[in-house]
């Protein structure tokens, strides 16, 4: 028999988090359906299904994925074939990690077919390099993410180790989604548009707050957690002029109650911080009745995965 796998949709970087933490929601999923067949040592893609099927990449992501797992563990799957199949319900694009979760299911699932225990950190490896296969360089936020659910760390220690941690929060977001796409090509553009460089001050006072975001996620203080994700000076400032709505989105968010507002990955989508399923639909209703400066594709009230 087959195995099926889900793996959520995320958000990347919550301010001064950038390309340090994620978090995984329920707002959207990938699903990955894995099954062996005589063959030759291959990973397949049978079909790719769900309204964004149409993506192209998506299948590239899961099966590099795959592929990635195999050769960090040394598995040969010999006269076997892996067969996926996928169904794509995270948008791509909207900077909710779209790429990352169908590298995440197919990882998860590979596992699990071939009764193997991975490592967390060899399973967020291979995933992002798969996510890599798409999104062009590889993203280890969102991949570990979807894969450990919650809000996930990911940090390279400086032989190149990728070491991961995951911890539970009882949170709930309302993700804010522009009609607008930012485009693979476009996340490159996105990451073009960073500074080079950040003077040392600047960088503490960024990294400091990043602690104390963590501290406060560890100890379920969404008041704090939600402050720090507004405390970047670095990378949201440079985002947030492309982002379509942003002050006035996080101007109504704020307004009905929300803890905290930022850029979910790379963008355009924004993530706000609630205490509870109630107070992310006053957010969202909010955010939906004084908006009126951009085409809204969806807003999702959500909660931790
Ligand atoms: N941390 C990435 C970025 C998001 O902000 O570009 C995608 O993982």
């Amino acid at each position: 028999g087959g195995v099926k796998v889900r793996a959520y949709s995320s958000s990347a970087n919550l301010g001064p988090g950038f390309d340090a933490l994620a978090v995984a929601h329920t707002a959207f999923y990938d699903e990955v359906e894995a099954r062996l067949e005589p063959g030759n040592g291959q990973v397949l893609v049978e079909s790719v299904y769900g309204p964004y099927a149409h993506e192209a990449g998506r299948a590239e992501t899961a099966k590099k994925a795959v592929e990635e797992l195999l050769r960090l563990t040394n598995i040969d799957i010999g006269d076997r074939n892996i067969v996926l199949r996928i169904y794509k319900g995270v948008p791509p694009g909207k900077g909710l990690g779209s790429s990352g979760a169908s590298a995440a299911a197919a990882v998860k699932a590979a596992e699990l077919l071939l009764d193997l225990d991975v490592p967390d950190n060899v399973l967020v490896e291979a995933a992002g390099r798969g996510e890599a296969a798409a999104a062009g360089t590889p993203h280890y936020d969102n991949v570990a993410a979807s894969l450990l659910g919650g809000l996930a760390i990911v940090a390279f220690d400086k032989n190149g180790k990728l070491y991961v941690t995951h911890m539970e929060i009882d949170a709930w977001f309302t993700l804010f989604i522009p009609r607008a796409e930012i485009a693979s090509a476009k996340t490159k553009l996105m990451r073009e548009i960073l500074p080079k460089e950040v003077g040392l001050d600047q960088a503490a006072r960024n990294w400091s707050r990043l602690a104390l975001l963590v501290a406060a996620a560890a100890r379920n203080d969404l008041q704090t957690l939600g402050h720090m994700m507004m405390q970047d000076e670095i990378v949201e400032p440079a985002r947030s002029r492309f982002i379509p709505c942003y002050d006035s989105v996080i101007e109504a968010a704020i307004e009905a109650g929300a803890l905290g507002v930022s850029i979910s990955g790379a963008g355009p989508s924004l993530i706000a911080l609630s205490r509870s399923r109630e107070d992310a639909i006053r957010v969202a209703n909010a955010v939906a009745k004084s908006c009126r400066c951009c085409e809204v594709e969806d807003i999702k009230v959500a909660q931790t995965a």
